[in-house]
């Protein structure tokens, strides 16, 4: 069987470039393993009643399904207001309730990081490690990975237009994947 990563991009929008860059990972995906987008646009805003009361929406059922399938996770996040766009921030608090059954324990993560400007996504990057720790999740430090000017990286399709990128994605996800494989447990 296949090691499953998910692949989150932090943003609802059609042409995000966050996406873009989380679907251009898919196939850097080393044999044995499997990168497969999870998607994070059908969550309404986290209320706590639905877990109290009983009346947990069918699409949180389904995301904390699906966060509890994998086996690491890598996020693609953007930036705004120097954090972490809140329907990411939404995602992680889904599948993190109800209080004892956090879904993201101990699956390890990477985060990627970008955007337009040339600060790349720093503060988002590192506003997401704080609530990682939180939920148990430990999170590759090295290589970081900041992707300044994005528009730039893509073409007019949505792939990444030069090897450079390419490469330094590959390099990357390859780090990632060695390191999962000594932080991985098998109960998670
Ligand atoms: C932004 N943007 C932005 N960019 C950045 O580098 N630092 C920031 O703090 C912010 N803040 C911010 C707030 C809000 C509310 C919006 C809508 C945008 C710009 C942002 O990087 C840009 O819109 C990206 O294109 C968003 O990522 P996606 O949707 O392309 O993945």
């Amino acid at each position: 069987m296949k090691t499953t990563i998910g692949i989150i991009a932090g943003s609802l929008r059609k042409e995000s470039f966050s996406r873009k860059i989380a679907k251009a990972l898919i196939p850097m995906a080393p044999d044995g393993y499997e990168f497969k987008l999870v998607a994070i646009d059908d969550l309404p805003i986290y209320n706590q009643d639905f877990d109290d009361h009983n009346e947990v929406p069918e699409s949180y059922i389904t995301f904390r399904n699906n966060i509890e399938s994998l086996d690491g996770v890598i996020f693609v996040t953007p930036e705004y207001n120097r954090s972490v766009p809140g329907c990411l921030k939404n995602a992680i608090d889904v599948a993190s309730r109800p209080y004892g059954k956090n879904k993201w324990d101990g699956k390890p993560a990477a985060v990627f990081s970008n955007s337009p400007g040339a600060i790349s996504g720093f503060g988002a990057n590192h506003h997401l490690r704080q609530s990682l720790v939180f939920l148990n999740v430990p999170v590759m430090q090295q290589p970081e990975v900041y992707l300044a000017n994005v528009q730039d990286l893509l073409d007019e399709s949505g792939s990444l237009k030069d090897n450079k990128t390419k490469d330094f994605l590959q390099q990357a996800v390859n780090a990632y994947i060695t390191w999962f494989n000594k932080n991985h447990s098998t109960n998670s």
